[in-house]
């Protein structure tokens, strides 16, 4: 993930999955990634298990801090952001143009600085929503964005598939041996003074 961060200074776009079982850690990775993160534009969407059913939700708020931006699209691409996130009036909106809508208005924020798109709870997040931020992370070029999405094990299993993905596990028996003495040592010292 510090890699990441380097490659995204650098220029380059980046991309990497979190996965792991509940309680694993990757919240605290990405908020990690987050503080180190000086320089770079950073934006979040959690996914909320109670917003599942809400399309386009998620991604309204990965893209908040960009709407500006929606005014300079191509209008095609405009017309079907707007109508995503309900600022104008239309039939629902041809999903390929609002990933390309995304697409466009993550790289002209990242002409300013780069782009960090950090992706929390992927499991939850509404369908059309994980879908467009998928569909951007696989068409990232050589653009200064990076995204980062953490996805718990097993619900989101097959969610991001084929994406570069680190596999947080827990420790090995000796590890948490090793850890479960120092722990109980580190107790009892202050225990005698
Ligand atoms: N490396 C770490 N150091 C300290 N605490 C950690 C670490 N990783 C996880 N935790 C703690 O474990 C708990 C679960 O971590 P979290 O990131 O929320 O897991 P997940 O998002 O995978 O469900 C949190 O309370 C967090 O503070
Ligand atoms: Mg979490």
């Amino acid at each position: 993930l510090d890699n990441l961060l380097a490659g995204v200074r650098a220029g380059g776009s980046r991309v990497m999955v979190v996965r792991g079982e509940a309680g694993i850690g990757k919240s605290v990775l990405l908020e990690y990634v987050a503080a180190q993160a000086s320089r770079v534009q950073v934006t979040w969407a959690r996914g909320v298990e109670a917003d599942m059913e809400l399309p386009y939700a998620s991604l309204h708020q990965a893209c908040a801090p960009f709407l500006d931006g929606v005014e300079e699209l191509p209008q095609p691409q405009r017309d079907a952001l707007r109508v995503a996130f309900g600022t104008a009036v239309g039939d629902p909106p041809d999903r390929f143009l609002v990933g390309l809508a995304v697409l466009t208005l993550l790289t002209r924020a990242s002409e300013t600085q780069p782009v960090l798109v950090l992706v929390d709870d992927a499991q939850w997040l509404d369908q059309v929503s994980l879908q467009t931020l998928e569909f951007v992370a696989r068409r990232l070029l050589a653009e200064p964005v990076a995204m980062v999405f953490a996805v718990r094990d097993p619900e989101g299993q097959s969610a991001l598939a084929g994406l570069p993905a680190l596999q947080l596990k827990g420790l090995d028996a000796a590890s948490a041996g090793e850890l479960l003495e120092g722990a109980v040592g580190g107790r009892l010292e202050e225990r005698v003074r």
